[in-house]
């Protein structure tokens, strides 16, 4: 065997305790731009932190740093660890926060219900949401995208995880959810995940008093349910929760209360979010660029009237166009944090435990080598050639993959055919939307606002009964 001495990682030089600070803020305002100013100053994986600190922070989006980090074996890399941030929001006992063996088992439980056949069981859910969704915009009114998208996508994780149908406690749980994640909706309220030290209750109109105290309604309403549902006999259900709830561990023994909240927590919150989110930003691209449009209205019209969930969940070109979206501006700009366990080698540079690798999702969507002209929104590459997944990883890999990756397409793309069919729509304000921080994830900002100033034909037909004809279990 050859021994080749390790290279060291590129990264900014020694600098003062404020100009440290200032980098942090301006990641926490404007992410894209600084870590793509850093990589460009430093290459694809390069160091954050101080030359001589200890841990050190390294972003990696080159495929072969990538390749090593999500094939890593579960004794050198941890994740779990990394997602402390989260712990506030999700609670300790979430799968994001979970390692090894439980982890394993929590992902091979709550895989099942997000694909195959289970999934698709969703599709009237998603197109009837949808449809009052749609139903709702006037033509000649103008509507705020993200909040809709929001509204389609919670309702549809509240259904899978609780197989609810409406009800007082599906209404609380969907509206105070809401207004906890929006605290963070903004940068300003980024800054309360990030830095602990704001984390103080100075009462209930501080935001982060604000926070607990939604926090404390979403709790009780969830620890309310699962007390119901432990009182009734109804052993018939197939929704998550009553799935995580016949769980039972390696010593046979089921989840406690508490455990059950944070999963449940963790689904409701990554499970529609994110989706929220890369479905705003596709109804952007398609409604701002016409030519992407006419493509896409093509391939729908010729698919004909009463379109099978599943032929349109084929549809190539929709599909491209959910995979670009997702390209361009990533949801999450990075994979969980991986914190090196013992001495490794990513891409031949030798790091060391402790080390804190960032896989950066973003920096790996635009490099110029893999996506030529990579802040232009063009689906065709897709059709044009494959991508490794170290090459393309909206979703992050390894096994901490996400697990909704093929839910949150399916929706997206029977959400989108929805509208398309629909509604002939235009940007209120032409200006280009930037994406904006919002929690820990990236999203476009608020101006982003859609008119709709006509109905197509074809609409009528994806109009579908109301909700309650759709029972889920
Ligand atoms: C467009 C929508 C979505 C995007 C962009 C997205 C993205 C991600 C990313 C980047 C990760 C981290 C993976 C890693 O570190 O390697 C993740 C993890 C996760 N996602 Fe998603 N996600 C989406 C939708 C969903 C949905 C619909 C669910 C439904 C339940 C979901 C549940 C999860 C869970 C539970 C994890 C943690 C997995 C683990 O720790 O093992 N996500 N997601």
């Amino acid at each position: 065997m050859t021994n080749i001495a390790p290279r060291s990682l590129n990264g900014p030089p020694k600098s003062s305790i404020w100009e440290r600070r200032l980098w942090g803020l301006r990641f926490l305002f404007q992410p894209l731009e600084t870590i793509e100013a850093r990589s460009q100053a430093y290459g694809d994986d390069y160091r954050v932190s101080q030359p001589d600190a200890t841990p050190a922070l390294v972003y990696c989006s080159s495929p072969e740093a990538l390749e090593a980090i999500f094939t890593a074996k579960p004794e050198q890399l941890s994740a779990g660890r990394g997602n402390q941030i989260l712990k506030e929001l999700l609670g300790e006992h979430g799968i994001v926060l979970l390692e090894g063996a439980v982890h394993q088992r929590q992902r091979q439980l709550l895989m099942p219900p997000f694909h195959g056949d289970r999934m698709r069981s969703y599709a009237q859910v998603i197109q009837s949401i949808t449809a009052e969704v749609i139903s709702a915009w006037k033509v000649g009114a103008t509507f705020a995208v993200r909040p809709a998208m929001q509204s389609i996508s919670l309702q549809v994780i509240l259904q899978a995880v609780f197989g609810l149908e409406g009800g007082q406690r599906y209404e609380q749980l969907r509206q105070t959810l809401s207004q906890m994640l929006d605290g963070f909706g903004s940068p300003l309220g980024a800054m309360f995940l990030f830095y602990p030290f704001l984390q103080k209750d100075w009462g209930a109109w501080s935001p982060w008093g604000r926070f607990l105290r939604l926090r404390q309604q979403v709790d009780d309403l969830l620890y309310a349910e699962i007390a119901d549902r432990r009182n009734q006999s109804d052993t018939g259900r197939t929704d998550i929760l009553a799935l995580l709830m016949a769980a039972r561990d390696a010593k046979g023994q089921p989840m406690s209360d508490g455990e059950l909240r944070d999963e449940l927590v963790t689904l409701l919150f990554a499970g529609h979010e994110t989706t929220a989110s890369a479905l705003a930003w596709a109804l952007y691209w398609i409604v701002s660029l016409p030519h992407v449009q006419t493509k896409l209205l093509a391939e729908i019209n010729a698919l004909g009237s009463d379109a099978d969930p599943i032929a349109i969940a084929r549809l190539p070109y929709l599909q491209a166009v959910c995979q670009e979206t997702l390209r361009l501006y990533p949801i999450a700009l990075s994979a969980f944090p991986r914190i090196v366990k013992q001495p490794m080698n990513v891409a031949g540079y030798g790091l060391e435990p402790g080390t804190v690798l960032m896989p950066s999702i973003y920096l790996a969507h635009h490099r110029e080598s893999v996506y030529p002209e990579p802040k232009q929104f063009r689906p065709e590459r897709f059709l044009e050639r494959q991508y490794s997944p170290y090459e393309y990883l909206p979703f992050g890999g390894g096994d901490r993959r996400c697990i909704g990756a093929a839910f949150a397409l399916f929706e997206m793309k029977l959400v989108l055919y929805g509208f398309i069919s629909s509604l002939e729509m235009t940007l209120a304000d032409s200006r280009p939307i930037r994406p904006t921080r919002r929690g820990i994830t990236v999203a476009p900002s608020d101006r982003l606002r859609i008119r709709v100033t006509g109905l197509r034909p074809a609409g009528s037909k994806s109009v579908i009964p109301a909700l309650s004809a759709y029972p889920i279990n």
